[in-house]
């Protein structure tokens, strides 16, 4: 009688034994970005990362894949609708082609400066535009940052729209870019980012536009003599993720990959505010020719047949309501 209890007292201490010992289960999840790990998009997926594995006791471990080892942004975007991609770090200069709506915030000069723009994307407008996403097969977590992007060009130093005139400038897929380039009288080339780095070696291209934050960690100024601080355009980037894995996610998981995002932003957007601060005296010390400021209001003027078919696009009365926001 007493050896069918000892089994089952032997059988108890095994269960408990293997209970205690089992790790918990671990999900892997891939990230993509299109920089460099030492970039901003670095900085933002390993925040990511780190915040996630502590909200989630480690059940969720991120693999990065950086540099555009999955593709270009469009490319990613696609996977991760597909569910093939579980998550990706990217502009809004190439969701806009997935979720129009928000390609308002990508319209020239609409931000006064970050901290109007960090407020309008954390604010009510922000938050609109994130819930448009699930309708498209994405679910945006939250904001990042790029900074803002300024002109870089091969040929001459570009101090006014004049000096535009014929330079073939890379822009993104982006049909509010490409409005604005051409408006401006350049000749836009829109391109992948892939693309970018051999069409400006072997002279495709004479010229592109990016924030400080890319232009330092792609090594622009290895193939760009000119930059101009045009502060054209404010460009916000996004944690997406696969609907495929947030929507089996419990409500605390949820809730832990929106906060991990969130950290992820703000991670970004410290690094951004540093690069700023530093990255034009470095570019200047590796050769960079810079025109430090341009005359704003000029390029505005310009650009005002640009301004013109946005509010079309946009409604005039959603880009006052951002341009006005405090
Ligand atoms: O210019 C672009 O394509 C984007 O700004 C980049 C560099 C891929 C980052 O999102």
């Amino acid at each position: 009688m007493r050896f069918p209890n000892m089994l089952r007292a032997m059988a108890m201490t095994a269960c408990l034994v293997s209970f205690s010992s089992a790790a918990p289960a671990q999900t892997s999840l891939k990230m993509g970005y299109a920089l460099a790990p030492t970039s901003h998009y670095g900085a933002g997926a390993t925040a990511f990362a780190e915040d996630l594995a502590k909200r989630t006791g480690g059940r969720f471990k991120i693999e990065h894949f950086p540099g555009g080892a999955l593709g270009g942004e469009r490319e990613m975007v696609e996977q991760v609708q597909l569910g093939t991609l579980d998550l990706v770090v990217v502009s809004t200069g190439t969701v806009s082609n997935f979720v129009p709506e928000t390609g308002i915030v990508d319209i020239p000069f609409l931000f006064r400066d970050s901290a109007h723009a960090r407020a309008v994307l954390d604010g009510p407008i922000g938050q609109d535009l994130l819930v448009k996403f699930p309708a498209r097969g994405l679910i945006a977590l939250a904001w990042g940052e790029q900074g803002f992007r300024h002109l870089t060009n091969s040929k001459r130093a570009v101090n006014s729209p004049a000096d535009l005139k014929g330079l073939k400038i890379r822009t993104m897929e982006n049909a509010v870019h490409i409005t604005a380039f051409r408006t401006l009288g350049a000749l836009p080339t829109p391109m992948a980012w892939p693309e970018v780095i051999p069409g400006l070696q072997q002279g495709t291209i004479d010229g592109q536009e990016n924030p400080i934050s890319v232009i330092t960690s792609a090594k622009l100024s290895q193939v760009q003599k000119n930059l101009t601080l045009t502060r054209h355009v404010y460009s916000p980037a996004l944690f997406i993720v696969s609907p495929k894995i947030y929507n089996a996610l419990s409500a605390a998981d949820k809730k832990a990959f929106v906060d991990a995002a969130k950290a992820g932003g703000a991670a970004m957007r410290k690094f951004v505010d540093e690069v700023e601060r530093k990255g034009v005296d470095e570019l200047m010390r590796q050769g960079m020719q810079i025109v430090p400021k341009v005359d704003t209001a000029k390029f505005q003027a310009s650009l005002a047949p640009a301004y013109a078919e946005y509010a079309k696009k946009y409604g005039q009365a959603n880009i006052d309501r951002i341009r006005n926001y405090k």
